[in-house]
């Protein structure tokens, strides 16, 4: 089994082995991927604030295992963590996610070899954590992910499909995720949006609704924390935060409508030029501030290589828990209105001084979170 020449390497507290490979592909024997530590990093504090907010032992379902670092991270650097399931389609990726528990001396952790929805029908209700992160979209799991989660559990989800739900290509949006998108400056946040309307509106067949925790949208991938909840009622509740966003591209004037069968407006109200619209997707919060505060005080419990670039993201979301949707950039303002761009500080200073929210955003340096509308920024930026 083991031809190719062996790598070994160390996140956080754990040493993972698998077969050398030249390129981060699908086409790796066992997949790794360096680039994913962030991520990982994330889901260790994110997952032990889970634990410590349910104050009970969790037992986590790793799908999509590839060399079984997840999964065998979750147990090893996570308190309270009972069972660990390590799922993975592939046997080589099964023989090295058995030879990586051994390697770090571990106990309850199960490694499973099924197709990832089987083995979440199989398992139904026995998972307080279930982490879903596969090559390109999530999309086809999440029906049996709807079906297997239990109440008061956190679904954690990885899509690399960026191309889709940013709308650089439309069509697979809509194949997959069952919603048109937009290709905007705020394509990203867009994307997340999608995203999670998506599987909010794919979990309620199941009677279970989401609370998204905290989300990023970061390189080639978007990442969900959702904590499950139950019952027909809250669902129908929280699917009223299923909705629109219309944008103008000659102005940049945007606009979000919640209700999925809402009657959307047609043109510009500023412009009168044509909106197009983005959507179905999720127009509730995208992030829960007391949870991501609660991820940033973690750090200090846990080793992660990622702490400086991990701190800067969370402390980016907490902030952006306080702001309303979309994001203006301001090259892209500067733009349409034929002037070069002032400073960034002097803007953000304007619009407070002004009685604005004004917030940066993790989805792009230039960006600016704000309540004023397209003509109070293009004021400003005239004026400075
Ligand atoms: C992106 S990799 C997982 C990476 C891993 N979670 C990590 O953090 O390094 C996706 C894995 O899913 C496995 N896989 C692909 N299709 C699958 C399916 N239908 N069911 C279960 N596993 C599958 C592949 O063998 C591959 O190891």
């Amino acid at each position: 089994m083991e031809e190719n020449k062996i790598r070994r390497i160390e996140e956080g507290l754990t040493k993972i082995e698998f077969p050398e490979f030249d390129k981060v592909s699908s086409d790796a024997p066992v997949f790794y991927n360096p680039h994913m530590e962030l991520n990982r990093d994330l889901s260790i504090l994110a997952i032990q604030v889970f634990q410590k907010q349910e104050d009970r032992e969790i037992n986590i379902c790793d799908l999509f295992g590839g060399s079984g670092i997840r999964g065998i991270r979750y147990k090893n650097e996570i308190d309270g963590v009972g069972n660990v399931s390590i799922n993975d389609i592939s046997e080589l990726a099964n023989h090295y996610e058995r030879h990586n528990i051994e390697l770090n001396d571990l106990e309850d952790i199960e490694v499973y070899q099924h197709d990832a929805s089987m083995f979440l029908r199989m398992k139904r209700g026995e998972f307080d954590v279930i982490d879903i992160d596969p090559f390109g979209t999530p999309s086809p799991f999440l029906d049996s992910a709807g079906y297997c989660a239990r109440r008061n559990s956190l679904l954690c989800v990885t899509a690399t499909d960026t191309s889709a739900l940013c709308g650089t290509y439309k069509e697979p949006c809509i194949r997959k995720y069952n919603a048109k998108p937009y290709k905007s400056e705020y394509c990203h946040e867009t994307g997340i949006r999608i995203l999670a309307g998506f599987i909010a509106l794919t979990l309620s067949k199941y009677s279970k609704c989401i609370e998204v925790k905290m989300s990023h949208s970061t390189e080639h991938y978007m990442r969900l924390y959702l904590k499950i909840k139950k019952g027909s009622k809250k669902c129908d509740e929280t699917l009223k935060n299923i909705g629109y966003i219309s944008h103008c591209k000659h102005c940049l004037h945007r606009q979000t409508s919640k209700g999925l069968a809402s009657s959307v407006e047609d043109t510009c109200p500023i412009c009168g030029e044509k909106l197009i619209h983005a959507g179905p997707l999720w127009l509730g919060d995208i992030q829960d501030g007391e949870f991501i505060q609660e991820m940033i005080d973690e750090t200090e419990n846990k080793k992660i290589n990622s702490e400086k670039e991990a701190l800067k993201l969370l402390n980016s979301c907490l902030i952006e828990a306080e702001a309303p949707a979309t994001f203006f950039d301001v090259h892209a303002i500067c733009k349409s209105l034929k002037i070069s761009a002032p400073k960034l500080d002097l803007i953000f200073e304007e619009l407070e001084n002004r009685g604005f929210i004004a917030i940066k955003t993790h989805y792009n340096p230039l960006g600016i979170k704000t309540d004023a509308h397209i003509e109070d920024i293009q004021k400003i930026l005239l004026e400075l």
